[in-house]
């Protein structure tokens, strides 16, 4: 397959047309930001161990039924992914409080969320991707109301079989960020699950094992994305 010109170059992702009609290509950089990119820097490998870890998983949702965008590896830090027509939102499951959630409203970091909170967010920096809901997202024509609910339980059930495999190995999955795109009339998962789209806590000593570690400083951040990728991969 042939990479064609740059379509789309996000803040962690380059995406690039191919000579194979209805396939992109999507190279993850070392880039990594946060705080709505006040912080960012160049990390030697987090390419890699985030395109290691999310071409796992789409395979492994794959597996058990999930539609996905992933169609294979090209190379360590690119994969060849299905064009989607993606739809502007973050949809975050939420399995145990903290981050934003605990900062807004009154639950304590850390409480367990049982059944799991969805929530969804317009996926629009420039507005800080604000909170919707189903009123708002039908309001705003982003999905139909069939779409909604099918994006709410293909979350759901993606969080299930996540939840399972990290679970046997030890990790807490505290939440994670999904995008989900169409193709061919149906919800297709999107973008990427890594260590930068996944809050993940050490089972035992529920240390923070993903971007946080970056946000607040807590370590080494790329000693601490190989020690996970190769325990998720495992
Ligand atoms: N299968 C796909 N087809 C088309 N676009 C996609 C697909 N998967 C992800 N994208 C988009 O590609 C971009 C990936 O780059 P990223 O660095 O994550 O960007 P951003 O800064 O917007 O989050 C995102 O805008 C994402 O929505
Ligand atoms: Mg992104």
């Amino acid at each position: 397959m042939k990479q064609l010109d740059l379509l789309y170059q996000g803040k962690a992702k380059s995406v690039y047309r191919s000579d194979e009609q209805g396939t992109l290509i999507m190279r993850f950089r070392d880039d990594i930001t946060a705080f709505d990119g006040e912080k960012k820097d160049v990390l030697g490998g987090k390419g890699g161990y985030n395109t290691e870890v999310s071409a796992f998983f789409f395979r492994y949702l794959e597996e058990r039924g999930i539609k996905t965008h992933f169609l294979g590896m090209i190379d360590p830090i690119t994969m060849a992914v299905r064009d989607l027509t993606m739809i502007p939102l973050e949809v975050i499951v939420r399995n145990v409080a903290a981050g934003s959630i605990v900062r807004r409203y009154p639950f304590t970091e850390g409480a367990p969320l049982d059944p799991p909170v969805i929530v969804i967010d317009y996926k629009d920096d420039s507005r800080h991707d604000p909170m919707l809901n189903d009123d708002l997202i039908l309001a705003l024509r982003l999905t139909t109301r069939e779409e909604l609910d099918q994006i709410k339980a293909n979350a759901l059930a993606i969080n299930e079989l996540l939840k399972d495999h990290l679970d046997a190995r030890g990790i807490i999955l505290v939440d994670f960020k999904m995008e989900f795109g169409r193709r061919d009339g149906t919800i297709h998962l999107g973008d990427e699950i890594s260590m930068d789209s996944m809050r993940l806590w050490d089972k035992e000593t529920r240390q923070s094992m993903d971007k946080d570690v970056y946000r607040f400083n807590k370590g080494d951040v790329m000693t601490e994305y190989a020690k996970v990728a190769k325990r998720i991969i495992s």
